[in-house]
């Protein structure tokens, strides 16, 4: 028999319709259970099913008097402060000192100076500056000092020269939970030498739907997997639960993030809303944070998702009584990057229902100030409990408490700190070159490797030498995109391995992309795969490769025609439909992302002297492996499938080959191969009222004769669409079924990507986004461009100039004065701009 006690109760009460509540007494726990079954409310958790730890790390007397002390003496404006977190790229130390912040993170485009690339010093010089900022005591306050939290979530990855460890994904394939110790270790260290105190890692996501773009960043879609891991990354980041003065040593705190079931979201869409049940929530999703919480890790970071609707950073349920109260989970908790802006009722600016839910630090990167200001206004109008807000203080004074951050002094002064030698140190490098050793997943050999080493091998594909593709998003930039192989002095890409290991023993080994050869090589690695995503960005449609990314299955049945073995060499966040390639590779490895060790790559493909592999396979898939690109179509390799040398050459049965046009699906694709995107129309018309035409096929006029619409080639065959328009207003536009929300994307810094080639300029344009009832635009200075030309045009742009991005009906609209020419090849959202427009 269930039984309910009032805290349970108290807490239904809280989140069911308040008029209900008034009329029972908190006390008649007979009325409550004559609703026998209570029909539970969408979103709302029952503590009671949920396991329950006991949170290990021990309050120190003299923390505790501490804190009671500072409490005392903070004015509420201190205390305000303390649950504010604010990004780099938005405040300033003179910022921090005045409204006490509590934390500042630097997110993945934030850097020291506004450069996300900026020297290792730089890091240290603005961590001090901000420290002493938070401690400056001369307004009279208590000068509480500030903690950063920064993305380490593959080493120190924000930083140039940083080891760089596989994705999660990868280290999810080498089931070896010491070496995940070792990597934390490395990581905090590497952490250190520039400042910061918090990492915002591990992820302990269970994907169970790998068309999510997030789903690297798990380590498994088993839970058992990614719970053996989580205890041990912990550990290895902070030290024991029972370590009281973690900056004393090679430590810095965690954050088991995001809580729950961000890799639970229907159709692995970001930030999603995951329908399942409760029990489903609890057995998969939830179990990792067993582990963490008896690790005693310092904070936990609450998902953008939702569960059956209910966005998590509202759900007390979940963050409170399951989390803190059930779990024991004895930290604080953040929530994610403006996530409270998502919660039903609340904005970007404005959000009590977080705190209230169990937030107790609001990540409000650019949003600081005024969510600082709703929740000073709020407590002084007696509007959110003073328990509450004292509450959330203590905990983060707590794990301030517990990091020695009060005895540490600046952060230059502190151990590690800037021995900038540990950054990429060999010893450091070398236990990553371990990680992507074990983390290699061999799918075929029919009998092709190891290689022998004093051969001539070909290395082709464009991502063989490409330390940035081979690292993934979250690397250096948020995406992962906007960097080459100066960025990582030390690193080694996958074609350097190889040529090492095989100049090594006296033979060559050959970079050539495209796969043409001056000499007949004994054998080719193609490597190809996956570009660098991160987040949303990496959602895709299906678990299809991009066709784009298809070209090297050709250069492999080229080779293999000529009678050339051929090793594919797959860098990938996800199993992925790559059938062709596996059917032509006489052998296929799955490398995931693997860093900035792409040795270890050699270190297991290319034998010794004597044909003996150096080190065998021991690598296991982390996930199941699709037969087609649709999830339902069942696995071909199944979860923890993965040859070794031993097994000797595999027989293969021919795979079936699908149509990949058909395999497609990019959401952030609005127009590209020459037309719109499903449910998506081309229109020409005058403005934005009146005669719209619709194009379909071409050549086709429009605007009575005035505009033509005919095939231009980009990229493909008739890939683009040109506009030849002779006088008058004109409007080329993209319109969608159903309104899209871009808000994220916006918040985000995403750029409307449009690749244009003009041959006649007009004499104005204005380009920007239609909603029911708002539009924004700005002005385009259009001009002769010769060829195609990546415009981008910031989505904070058409926002401010009055779009309402969370409702686009025609999120694309090019208007034009004058006769023009020109050409349309692509309509996409992203961040790669050859030329970002001005806001004007
Ligand atoms: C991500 C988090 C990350 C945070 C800070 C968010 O967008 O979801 O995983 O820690 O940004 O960069
Ligand atoms: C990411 C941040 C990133 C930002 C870009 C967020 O979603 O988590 O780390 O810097 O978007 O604006």
């Amino acid at each position: 028999m269930k039984r309910w006690t009032k805290s349970v109760f108290a807490s239904l009460c809280a989140s069911a319709a308040l008029t209900a509540c008034a009329t029972t007494d908190i006390n008649d726990t007979q009325s409550v259970r004559s609703a026998d079954p209570a029909p539970r409310q969408a979103g709302v958790a029952n503590p009671e099913i949920w396991p329950s730890y006991e949170y290990p790390v021990p309050l120190q007397a003299d923390d505790e008097a501490r804190i009671a002390d500072l409490l005392a003496k903070m004015t509420l404006e201190e205390k305000i402060g303390q649950l504010v977190q604010a990004d780099l790229c938005c405040v300033t130390p003179e910022d921090v000192k005045q409204y006490n912040l509590g934390s500042i993170l630097v997110g993945g485009n934030s850097g020291p100076g506004g450069n996300d690339l900026a020297p290792a010093p730089d890091w240290l010089e603005a961590a001090d500056a901000f420290y002493e900022a938070s401690v400056d005591t001369s307004d009279g306050g208590v000068g509480i000092p500030l903690v950063w939290g920064t993305d380490a979530v593959h080493g120190h990855s924000n930083i140039v020269g940083a080891t760089i460890f596989p994705h999660n994904i990868g280290l999810g394939a080498m089931r070896d939970a010491d070496l995940i110790e070792k990597i934390g270790a490395v990581t905090a260290k590497e952490i250190r030498v520039t400042g910061q105190e918090w990492t915002f890692a591990p992820t302990v996501a269970v994907p169970q739907d790998f068309r999510w773009g997030r789903a690297y960043e798990g380590y498994s879609s088993n839970p058992e997997l990614v719970a053996s891991y989580v205890g041990a990354m912990v550990r290895g980041l902070q030290g024991p639960p029972t370590n009281d003065n973690l900056l004393a040593g090679p430590y810095v705190i965690a954050s088991t993030k995001h809580f729950l079931a961000d890799g639970g979201t229907d159709n692995g869409v970001d930030q999603g809303d995951s329908s399942i049940s409760e029990e489903e929530l609890r057995d998969i999703h939830g179990v990792p944070y067993g582990p963490a919480i008896a690790e005693g890790v310092s904070t936990v970071m609450v998902s953008f998702s939702s569960w059956q609707g209910e966005k998590m950073t509202g759900n007390k349920s979940l963050v409170t009584d399951v989390l803190k109260d059930r779990m024991d989970f004895g930290g604080f908790v953040v929530s994610d990057w403006n996530a409270h802006g998502q919660v039903a009722g609340c904005t970007n600016e404005s959000c009590p229902q977080a705190l209230m839910a169990g937030i107790d630090m609001y990540m409000a990167p650019d949003t600081w100030k005024p969510i600082y200001e709703d929740l000073l206004a709020r407590a002084r109008a007696g509007t959110i409990p003073m328990e509450r807000i004292d509450e959330a203080v203590r905990q983060i004074l707590r794990v301030k408490g517990r990091l020695g951050l009060f005895e540490a002094g600046k952060p230059s002064e502190r151990p590690y700190s800037g021995q900038y030698e540990l950054l990429g140190a060999p010893e450091h490098r070398a236990v990553a070159r371990e990680a992507v050793r074990k983390s290699l997943v061999l799918l075929k050999n029919q009998g092709v490797l190891p290689l022998a080493p004093g051969g001539r091998l070909l290395v082709a594909g464009q991502g063989a030498d490409d330390i940035a593709r081979q690292s993934g998003g979250w690397t250096l930039s948020w995406q992962g995109t906007g960097i080459d192989n100066s960025n990582f002095p030390g690193a080694t890409s996958i074609y350097g391995g190889l040529q090492n290991a095989v100049s090594a023993a006296g033979g060559t080994a050959e970079l050539s992309p495209d796969g043409s050869f001056s000499q007949r090589p004994d054998a080719a690695v193609v490597v190809f795969g996956e570009t660098p995503y991160a987040e949303f960005q990496g959602d895709r449609a299906s678990l299809a490769l991009d066709p784009e990314l298809t070209a090297p299955f050709v250069t492999m049945r080229e080779l293999k025609a000529k009678g050339i073995p051929v090793i594919a060499l797959m860098i990938t966040g996800r199993p992925l439909y790559v059938n062709p390639a596996l059917n032509d590779a006489d052998a296929f490895v799955v490398a995931w992302l693997p860093g900035s060790e792409g040795g270890g790559i050699a270190d297991v493909l290319v034998g010794d002297e004597t044909g003996e592999p150096r080190y065998d396979f021991t690598g296991k898939l982390p996930a199941a492996w699709p037969r087609t690109a649709q999830m339902s179509d069942g696995t071909l390799f199944d979860y923890g499938y993965g040859l070794t040398y031993g097994n000797g050459a595999q027989n293969w049965t021919e795979l079936p080959e699908l149509d990949t046009a058909e395999l497609a699906g990019d959401s952030r694709l609005w127009f590209g191969n020459g037309a719109p995107a499903a449910r998506w129309s081309l229109l020409v018309g005058a403005g934005q009222e009146g005669d719209q035409t619709r194009i379909t096929t071409v050549p086709a006029e429009a605007l009575n004769g005035r505009a033509r619409v005919t095939a231009e080639n980009f990229v493909v065959q008739e890939g683009a669409r040109r506009f030849t328009i002779s006088g008058g207003p004109s409007s080329v536009q993209l319109r969608n079924f159903e309104p899209v929300d871009i808000d994220r994307e916006t918040n985000a810094d995403i750029l409307l990507l449009v690749m244009m080639k003009v041959w006649d300029a007009p004499d104005s344009a204005q380009i920007g986004a239609i909603g029911p009832g708002s539009e924004g635009f700005a002005s385009f200075d259009m001009e002769a461009t010769g060829d195609f030309v990546r415009y981008g045009i910031p989505l904070k742009c058409l926002r401010s100039k009055g779009a309402d991005v969370t409702s686009l009906t025609q999120p694309f609209v090019l208007n034009t004065e004058g006769t023009t020419d020109f050409a349309i090849g692509e309509v996409r959202l992203g961040m790669d701009a050859e030329m970002v427009l001005p806001c004007t």
